[in-house]
């Protein structure tokens, strides 16, 4: 039985991960310093661990997994990221459970590794006109990110390359482009605009205003859950190690974005634009290179995802409202290894 570890299963990618490798018929390890939220997971066996921590990553990596998948990051939307105040733990987390992770895959003689890097390292200067961002692969240097969690991102993306020149390993690198769908984070702070925007025309009544970062003119393009993890398997199991784009070519404002939650939603309600922490002005996916290397690209409409989304996003919105939490029944073996990090 083919065997595939992910890391960062207890997450919103991670945990969509877990459920399409075991369709596919893996037998599935999944770690995270939590369960997922949500939904139970899928994993044959669930290591609650923390991934800084270089002994843990040694006894999860225990065995040589046929494909192991790198998404444990700490990261969250432009609310998290931006702010400059989560910057040091940004860097230091998520660069230490890399440097820990590949030590481990060596150590196991494991080959074929994906890692998550972010459209967040691209260079800020590229991506100042709203209307025509630059994000082709190789426009990455000069390297200017616009946030810490961007400079981590580059460094580490660096880094899972040189294992492949030095240690014979397979590691592939996808750039994902805001990833949104069910069971993603919706509120608490590490939420991204889908979700946030969602939420909002959620909870909002009919005439309500509701409230948007910046002026609403700022670009982005969005991908839905579903294509995030048929590209990052094709990914995986191709010859080629990236660094390439998983995102979405269709690019909308933010005011847009929200006009067509509203119309999903039935709702017409006024937005307020009020200060708030806004990133980069424009960004789009640029999918030539994932296009020519993998034969296939993203092209499901923002539409659909969103659809999806703003659904499941209403029902969190009234099961909280009704203090009903969503019911969460964990049967997988749930392992926790003794914390060595705190001590
Ligand atoms: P997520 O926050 O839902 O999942 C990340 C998971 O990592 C969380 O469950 C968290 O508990 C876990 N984690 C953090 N620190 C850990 C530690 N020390 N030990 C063990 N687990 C730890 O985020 P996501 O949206 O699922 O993103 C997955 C990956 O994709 C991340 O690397 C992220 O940076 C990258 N990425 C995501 C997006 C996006 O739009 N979602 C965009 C670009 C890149
Ligand atoms: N999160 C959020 N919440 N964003 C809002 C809101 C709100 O209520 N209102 C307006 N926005 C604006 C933000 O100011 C930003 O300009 C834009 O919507 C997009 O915000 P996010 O979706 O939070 O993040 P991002 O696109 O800037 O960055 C995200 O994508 C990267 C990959 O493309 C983050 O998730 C990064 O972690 C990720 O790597």
């Amino acid at each position: 039985m083919r065997t595939a570890l992910v890391l960062g299963a207890g997450g919103f990618i991670g945990s969509h991960l877990v459920r399409e490798l075991k369709r596919q018929g893996f037998w599935v390890r999944g770690v995270d310093l939590k369960l997922p939220d949500f939904s139970e997971t899928a994993a044959d066996d669930f290591i609650v661990a923390d991934l800084r921590d270089p002994y843990n990553c040694r006894a999860a990596i225990d065995r040589r997994f046929d494909e192991v998948y790198q998404l444990a990051a700490d990261m969250g939307g432009a609310g998290y990221i931006f702010t400059g105040e989560n910057d040091a733990n940004i860097m230091h987390n998520s660069a230490t459970i890399n440097l820990n992770i590949l030590d481990a895959c060596v150590r196991r003689n494991v080959k074929r590794v994906f890692y998550s890097s972010s459209a967040c390292m691209y260079p800020a200067y590229n991506q100042e006109d709203p209307d025509q961002p630059v994000t082709r692969e190789d426009s990455a240097y000069p390297a200017a990110p616009d946030s810490e969690y961007g400079w981590e991102k580059l460094f580490s993306e660096r880094l899972y390359l040189t294992y492949n020149r030095n240690y014979d390993m397979q590691c592939r690198v996808a750039r994902y482009h805001n990833i949104f769908g069910p069971e993603g984070t919706w509120d608490g702070g590490k939420e991204k605009a889908p979700a946030a925007i969602c939420r909002k025309v959620a909870k909002a009544k009919e005439g309500d205003e509701i409230e948007m970062w910046g002026d609403g003119m700022q670009t982005r393009s969005f991908l839905y859950i579903d294509q995030c993890i048929k590209g990052t398997i094709m990914l995986t199991r191709s010859d080629f190690e990236g660094p390439v784009n998983i995102g979405s070519e269709e690019m909308v404002t933010i005011n847009h974005l929200a006009e067509i939650v509203m119309t999903i939603a039935g709702k017409s309600l006024k937005i307020r634009h009020i200060p708030g922490p806004v990133g980069v002005r424009g960004r789009n996916s640029h999918n030539e290179l994932i296009r020519k290397r993998l034969g296939w690209a993203p092209d499901e409409p923002l539409e659909i995802g969103l659809r999806r989304t703003y659904t499941w996003i209403a029902e969190q919105v009234e099961r909280t409202r009704g203090r009903n939490a969503a019911l969460r029944h964990h049967s997988a073996p749930v392992v926790a290894l003794p914390d060595r990090v705190a001590s």
